[in-house]
């Protein structure tokens, strides 16, 4: 029987144009092998051009740790990286290691992998007629965005510590009898959850050492090229504390640079975020949160649901 290299060989591994992600996504298998022969000359460019322009922007405004991150994970700066190579450099640090995934993960699923120290990674990069801006993630924001900072041991337990609040959030719902109550439920907790990961994980900003002075340890930030610097220079931009009432009631969208920021002072304080968050859920505090502009996707929903009925 052919291999995958040999099916799919030439055909490159570029974000939507992938039939290798393709199969696996038909066949619904979410958790894949990165087959780094399929690969091409292109998607390599890509990672090289990406890798290249972000320098001078990460060193001029990443926090410490991300920097840090970088230095202990030796990416090569003209080809992709290999998962298996990152993770080498990643687990003796934090125990985290990047898993390769087809696409989507179900909420519940990707908090849960969290919780196990487990990352999952897209492994297609973006095409390079688009450097910019994609409106999934690809190898480059998963990769040179996120993993950097799994080399932080406070910040690997902010996330270990937050996925396990997918797990509390199932044991919330459990045994309940009325099931449109339930989804309520699970859905309001889904949108704090959601939104405490984005404006942290995602676009968080945090104090620098000079006074005033803000540096940036969200991936949604350090993998984009145009907004890490419009994050903490822009007039246009609302940069506040992070208050924990405030964020898990505030909607956000993904289609355009940010207008609304929030400053943690480092990662002992987010860590403590998530134990409020956890203390929250248990009271309640999380069940009714401001509705979102869009609802929880049923797979979302279904993925607490079925963890809920599990023992
Ligand atoms: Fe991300």
């Amino acid at each position: 029987m052919a291999s995958s290299q040999q099916l799919f060989a030439g055909m490159g591994l570029t974000t939507t144009k992938a039939p290798y992600i393709e199969q696996a996504v038909a066949a619904g298998t979410m958790y894949i092998e990165q087959p780094y022969e399929l690969y091409s000359t292109d998607n390599h460019q890509t990672w090289q051009r990406l890798y290249a322009r972000m320098q001078e922007r990460w060193y001029r405004h990443a926090n410490r740790r991300f920097l840090d991150g970088l230095d202990t994970l030796c990416f090569e700066a003209t080809r992709v990286p290999k998962l298996e190579e990152v993770n080498r450099f990643m687990a003796p640090r934090t125990g985290f290691r990047a898993k390769a995934v087809s696409g989507f993960v179900p909420a519940f699923d990707f908090f849960d992998c969290l919780s196990r120290r487990e990352f999952p990674t897209t492994i297609t990069i973006r095409d390079g007629a688009s450097l910019d801006y994609l409106p999934e993630p690809d190898i480059f924001h998963d990769i040179a965005g996120h993993v950097p900072m799994h080399t932080d041991p406070a910040f690997a337990d902010t996330l270990v510590r937050f996925g396990a609040c997918a797990h509390l959030a199932a044991d919330m719902v459990r045994g309940m009898t009325d099931r449109a109550e339930q989804r309520r439920r699970l859905s309001s907790i889904q949108n704090a959850l959601q939104r405490f990961f984005w404006f942290t994980v995602e676009f968080g900003l945090m104090r620098g050492m000079k006074p005033d002075e803000v540096t940036v340890y969200g991936s949604g930030l350090l993998s984009s090229y145009g907004e890490l610097a419009h994050s903490v220079s822009s007039d246009a931009v609302q940069r506040y504390p992070l208050q924990l009432a405030w964020v898990i009631n505030q909607h956000f969208e993904i289609d355009h640079y940010q207008p609304l920021l929030f400053i943690v002072d480092d990662f002992e304080q987010l860590y403590e975020h998530v134990g409020v968050l956890e203390t929250w859920m248990k009271n309640g505090k999380l069940d009714n949160v401001t509705p979102g502009w869009r609802d929880m996707s049923e797979a979302d929903v279904e993925s607490f649901l079925q963890a809920s009925e599990r023992a």
